[in-house]
């Protein structure tokens, strides 16, 4: 008996830490858009810092490189780019010691005089969005034009446009124009339902165009990471009752034939999880 506790309770600290092996990166100011020469915060929310969570990111100079190795200056799973250059636009994300890999964000550094500011991280069906079209000198508040994978969708005499309820016929390309100024570079939005149901998340792995940036890996490790949990909850609770059964048994006498019988279910669990 004491065995298949010992057993259940070192399965449950090794799935324990695993489950909190994950991070989410964040991106201050929160915008997908920069001009050159200014600062950006990369930062890991991690559950476990011993994990040795850092920024890594892949531009198209180099790949998979560290922050602090040639570029940014790490400290405590945050990094930051003091004078952001163009040739910091690219692909970011943290990866802890063991290779585990957070959500991931495309950042573009503009070297021109237009940049629209729009959510880097994905925005949840049925919020508003407002999307900014900024130039580097004036106030941001000159008219722009907003454009949807490549057509013109609202001329705004404000530069700035509300998406209200954004539905997933919302995602995509966009980008804006100042008259006399210029357009900006073009920046994926990502739309995410509510994360209930597999078949709501499935759908968004496949983008509508071909230009759709890797943001899909962070979706499929969102749903394994809801898994995780999942399972982890099952085990946690079966474990549970396995422990309440067992000092029941002992405290009426006849422990042994029946505690048995409560302990195969668990290890079956354990078998099945193994084989996963
Ligand atoms: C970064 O580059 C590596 C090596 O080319 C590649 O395997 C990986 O998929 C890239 N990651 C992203 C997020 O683009
Ligand atoms: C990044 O910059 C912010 C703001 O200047 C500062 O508070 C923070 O300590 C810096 N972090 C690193 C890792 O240098």
């Amino acid at each position: 008996m004491k065995e298949t506790s010992l057993l259940c309770l070192l399965f449950l600290i090794s799935l324990l830490s695993c489950t909190t092996n994950q991070a989410r990166l964040t991106v201050s100011p929160s915008s997908s858009q920069f001009f050159k020469g200014g600062l950006v915060t990369l930062s890991c929310e991690e559950d476990d810092s011993s994990a040795g969570w850092t920024v890594r990111r892949n531009t198209s100079k180099k790949q998979r490189t560290q922050c602090g190795d040639g570029w940014g200056i790490s400290a405590n799973s945050s990094c930051n780019i003091s004078y952001s250059t163009t040739w910091d636009s690219g692909v970011y994300w943290c990866e802890s010691r063991e290779g585990a890999i957070s959500n991931m964000v495309k950042l573009t550094v503009s070297g021109g005089s237009v940049i629209l500011q729009s959510p880097v991280l994905p925005v949840m069906e049925g919020d508003d969005v407002t999307l900014l079209c900024q130039t580097k000198t004036t106030p941001s508040n000159l008219p722009a034009a907003f454009y949807k994978d490549g057509s013109l969708i609202r001329k705004q005499p404000a530069g700035h446009m509300t998406i209200q309820h954004v539905s997933r016929s919302d995602e995509g390309l966009y980008k804006c124009d100042i008259s006399g100024h210029g357009e900006s570079p073009s920046s994926w939005i990502t739309v995410t339902g509510m994360p209930t149901t597999t078949t709501t998340l499935s759908k968004s792995q496949t983008p509508p165009t071909s230009s759709a940036p890797p943001l899909d890996p962070s979706i499929l490790q969102a749903v394994h990471i809801q898994f995780f949990h999942v399972v982890g909850f099952c085990l946690y609770f079966i474990c549970t009752l396995l422990m309440i059964s067992l000092y029941w048994h002992r405290t009426t006498g006849n422990n042994m034939t029946i505690s048995t019988a409560a302990a195969a279910p668990p290890i079956q669990a354990e078998q099945r999880f193994a084989h996963n």
